[in-house]
């Protein structure tokens, strides 16, 4: 449909949805071997194959091979996750003097958006060109009122795919109300590819001092501890799976890995967030975003009763995601950073994902 440098965009049909709409299938393609598949519904990343060491291509995401598997509601695969990525505690929140009550939909607390997110609309889409590659910008106006949110968001998530083999997440949006956002991406990886079993031996660098403590039902409790002799330092790259199952009172909440590490190079634009090695493959995942943190989430929930891609079925910690964002519950702490976008101004967030290869 469209090409820019090397990089070129193409679409068709994925079906459609239950009322009847649409929804399109995006292919991005670089010269180097990477290509991205995503859809219009809930803006998921479908697929997204990259090299490995001997330059054979493999899908490393979760996901399915058609629509159906996305509408039965899995747990975000590859999805845009708003209006508000992660918890809010028991969906409540007091902003300029008045309370709101949000859908609450996991246990007593609201979860990415709540009943009907951004991951579960079909957004408006076309296909975008930049300097450095191309893509697809979805675009969205979630109604005053929606899940419980105050105000009309209008929001746009591109993504590009560009020549260096990064995929470029960027997003934007602006209210006509002071609204909590904290957008961000959802994709479970496997870097050893989709179906391949657990990530425990995916080696991880967190580029994090401290973390936020969260109680059994995953809610900040306010503290920011140092990740120092805990198992949740990951200053030095390490093996997800070498700590995992040590009696970590953090980790018996999450069932594993589920909490938001405050990045320490934050700055004004992009810093580095995260490294991840797959050494059987070789393949690597660096991660730089504008955000102050990232949920990094072992797969814990997925239990092997989601058949996706090929039948395959997703079993405990089969894939991990590294979701850039605000910090959860941000909206009920006032010493984190404020997720409140006001009239008049701009959100807007980027996070890159850059694949590549060692030996
Ligand atoms: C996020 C949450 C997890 C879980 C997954 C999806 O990572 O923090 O607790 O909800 O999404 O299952």
């Amino acid at each position: 449909m469209k090409s820019s440098n090397l990089v070129a965009v193409t679409r068709r049909s994925f079906g459609a949805t239950p009322d009847g709409t649409h929804v399109d299938i995006y292919t991005i393609t670089n010269a180097a071997g990477v290509e991205m598949r995503a859809i219009n519904y809930g803006g998921i990343i479908t697929s997204l194959k990259v090299p490995d060491r001997s330059g054979q291509r493999d899908d490393v995401v979760l996901g399915f091979d058609s629509v159906d598997g996305y509408l039965k509601a899995p747990p975000y695969f590859g999805a845009i996750v708003g209006r508000y990525g992660n918890r809010i505690a028991n969906g409540r929140f007091t902003l300029e003097g008045e309370i709101f009550e949000l859908a609450t939909n996991d246990g007593p607390n609201h979860l990415h958006g709540g009943v009907k997110g951004f991951d579960k609309v079909v957004w408006a889409a076309r296909p975008i060109e930049g300097t450095r590659g191309a893509g697809v910008e979805f675009t969205r106006t979630s109604p005053d009122g929606e899940e419980g949110y105050p105000g009309n968001l209008n929001t746009t998530v591109t993504y590009t795919v560009t020549d260096d083999n990064e995929l470029v997440v960027e997003y934007r949006a602006t209210a006509d109300r002071a609204t909590p956002v904290n957008l961000t991406q959802h994709t479970y990886f496997n870097l050893a590819g989709d179906g391949s079993g657990d990530i425990l031996g995916h080696e991880l660098m967190l580029d994090a001092d401290h973390y936020t403590l969260v109680d059994e039902t995953l809610i900040p409790t306010g503290e920011i501890a140092a990740v120092e002799g805990t198992p949740f330092d990951f200053r030095r790259r390490t093996a997800i799976g070498a700590r995992i199952d040590l009696p970590h009172v953090q980790l018996r909440h999450a069932k594993g890995y589920d909490h938001n590490f405050v990045l320490s190079r934050r700055g004004d634009g992009l810093h580095h967030a995260a490294d991840v090695f797959e050494p059987r493959t070789g393949r690597t995942l660096s991660i730089d975003t504008t955000e102050p943190g990232v949920q990094f989430y072992s797969g814990n929930f997925l239990d092997g009763t989601i058949a996706g891609k090929a039948g395959h079925l997703y079993g405990f910690r089969n894939g991990f995601c590294l979701e850039t964002q605000h910090f959860p519950d941000s909206p009920n702490h006032a010493h984190f950073p404020s997720t409140i976008v006001k009239p008049g101004q701009m959100y807007s967030s980027k996070t890159v994902f850059r694949f590549g290869i060692r030996n």
